[in-house]
């Protein structure tokens, strides 16, 4: 398992592996792998923090709560479906009771989510929350710190950062506005010209 070349797998096989990862503790308390899912050649992807109880059940991201909240910002902010996006999470499978996932399971995780994003290669990434801004824009600063703004990050690609749907679920009204402006961030990044 640690030999694996993620580098050398399409996604369909790096998801095979995932199925099966046990490279860190969460492995143990999963119903399913939650790898990720829309179109792989999307230009907009988002990546969020780790399947909740609804996810690991169904084995798809964003499928309870917090996922309606972000179907209704996409569709009403971008004016896309899930299908025509790429959805992820920095540790695919469960932390128990939801706490946060630990900095080893980040460490862990890490190689299919890097390998995911060249795979896709949207132009434009939007990280929900603190873990996945935290991990790819590689700062200790926090969302509230960094989002409102669009990032350089890669070869062309923008990062928008952005609240967590749960912690807007949570927020009140101002929080999601900040939100939706964040989406149109996003929006405006897929039409510009590379
Ligand atoms: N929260 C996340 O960060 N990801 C999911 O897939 C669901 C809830």
């Amino acid at each position: 398992m640690s030999d694996v070349d993620f580098g050398s797998l399409d996604l369909a096989e790096l998801a095979e592996v995932a199925a099966d990862c046990t490279r860190c503790p969460l492995s143990g308390g999963r119903t399913t792998v939650v790898f990720g899912t829309g179109d792989p050649d999307a230009d907009l992807m988002f990546v969020g923090e780790g399947p909740g109880a609804e996810e690991d059940r169904q084995g798809l991201p964003f499928v309870g709560r917090s996922g309606k909240l972000l179907d209704e910002l996409l569709a009403q902010e971008v004016g896309l479906d899930r299908s025509a996006v790429y959805i992820a999470n920095v540790v695919k499978c469960r932390p128990p009771e939801n706490r946060d996932p630990e900095p080893e399971e980040i460490a862990a995780c890490r190689p299919y989510l890097e390998r995911q994003v060249e795979l896709v290669a949207p132009r434009v990434l939007v990280t929900l929350g603190n873990f996945a801004t935290k991990l790819l824009l590689d700062t200790r600063d926090g969302i509230t710190k960094l989002r409102g703004r669009r990032y350089a990050w890669g070869d062309g690609v923008v990062l928008v950062p952005t609240y967590h749907p749960a912690a807007l679920l949570r927020g009140g009204s101002e929080r999601v506005a900040e939100a939706r402006a964040d989406l149109v961030r996003a929006r405006l990044s897929l039409m510009e010209d590379r």
